[in-house]
């Protein structure tokens, strides 16, 4: 196959909620020696070494990157290696560190070695309290209270630049909570969404660090990797915008996903204890109009409360009873 027509694609942050599924949907799809995962700090799962090659990369370090892009011919990045908005309030100098040097490296080594596409994903963390919390358009004051929304949105507009200024081709989309049966996320806001599925199943009771009529929105783990597949996919004459898309799936309570689980395993009980954590979600919005998206190239997500509550509960049981044997 010519060159031009082959992708070698590097995974940062492949060890991390997004990047452990996502990895593996890119090797099935562009074969499995094509994607390289590259973590740091998590210790790679099993399915993650045995489906093709890992290797260990400090994103701080622009020549560990620039090492493994020459290494393997990398012709695209998706750069998901990132500190999250709880431990991001934590230790705000780490997230400035790694999310801003750890992104401008990436979009410096894909312009010095003229790589193809670049996906980045950004946050509904970029919205803050001048946005409309309700159906917040695409275009909004963005004025984010935490330093993980900062570098979110300084990050969406250096990917912009490069687009301009140097023609690179990067993508992006404002992620909501993102749910996942597979790898727990670590150090974020939007994580007692997943955490009560495992809880509930192994405890039946969790206490829950949000109060319970917090909305926030939400997209369950097949819908967040088809996002960034069909952006990277699409027509670039379909793409007009180059700081990052508003997408969206589902937004619900934590109380309704309470209630949803509660179908499942009656005798449930929820406890809500508001920490830290429920100044960070009460300045994100509930619900995200991402109609630019939908029509620039297509976005539909797959699933809702019930279909996604159903799919997790089944995945954790299953793995829950297996991991017992
Ligand atoms: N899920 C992320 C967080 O809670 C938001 O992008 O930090």
């Amino acid at each position: 196959m010519p060159r031009k027509n082959m992708k070698k694609i590097l995974v940062t942050g492949a060890t991390g909620q997004i990047g452990s599924e996502l990895t593996i949907e890119l090797r099935n799809r562009y074969g499995k020696d094509n994607v390289i995962a590259a973590g740091h700090k998590r210790k790679p799962g099993g399915k993650l070494l045995d489906s093709g090659p890992f290797e260990h990369i400090d994103v701080t370090e622009k020549e560990n990157i620039a090492k493994i892009v020459k290494k393997y011919d990398i012709d695209t990045i998706y750069h998901l290696a990132a500190v999250l908005s709880a431990v991001g309030e934590e230790n705000p100098q780490l997230a400035w560190r790694v999310n801003m040097d750890g992104l401008y490296n990436i979009l410096e080594v894909a312009r010095e070695h003229g790589l193809a596409k670049v996906f980045w994903p950004s946050s509904i963390a970029v919205f803050g309290l001048k946005a409309p919390r309700v159906n917040t358009p695409q275009d909004a004051v963005l004025i984010p209270r935490t330093v993980y929304g900062v570098t979110k949105v300084a990050g969406e507009l250096l990917c912009n630049y490069y687009y301009s200024r140097f023609g690179l081709d990067v993508r992006s989309v404002r992620y909501p909570g993102v749910i996942s049966s597979e790898t727990p996320p670590g150090g974020g806001t939007t994580d007692y969404a997943v955490e009560m599925f495992y809880e509930a199943i192994k405890k039946k009771h969790y206490v829950c660090f949000v109060k319970e009529d917090t909305v926030l929105p939400m997209m369950y783990m097949p819908d967040c990797m088809k996002a960034a597949i069909d952006l990277m996919e699409a027509d670039a004459l379909k793409i007009n915008h180059h700081t990052s898309y508003n997408v969206t799936a589902m937004s619900f309570s934590a109380g309704e996903l309470t209630a949803e689980i509660k179908k499942y395993i009656p005798d449930f009980k929820c406890e809500y204890k508001p920490d830290f954590r429920q100044r960070i979600a009460d300045s994100w919005p509930m619900s995200i109009d991402d109609s630019v998206a939908r029509k620039e190239w297509g976005w539909r997500p797959s699933y809702d409360l019930a279909s996604m509550t159903k799919d997790m509960i089944e995945k954790l049981s299953k793995r829950f009873a297996e991991s017992k044997l």
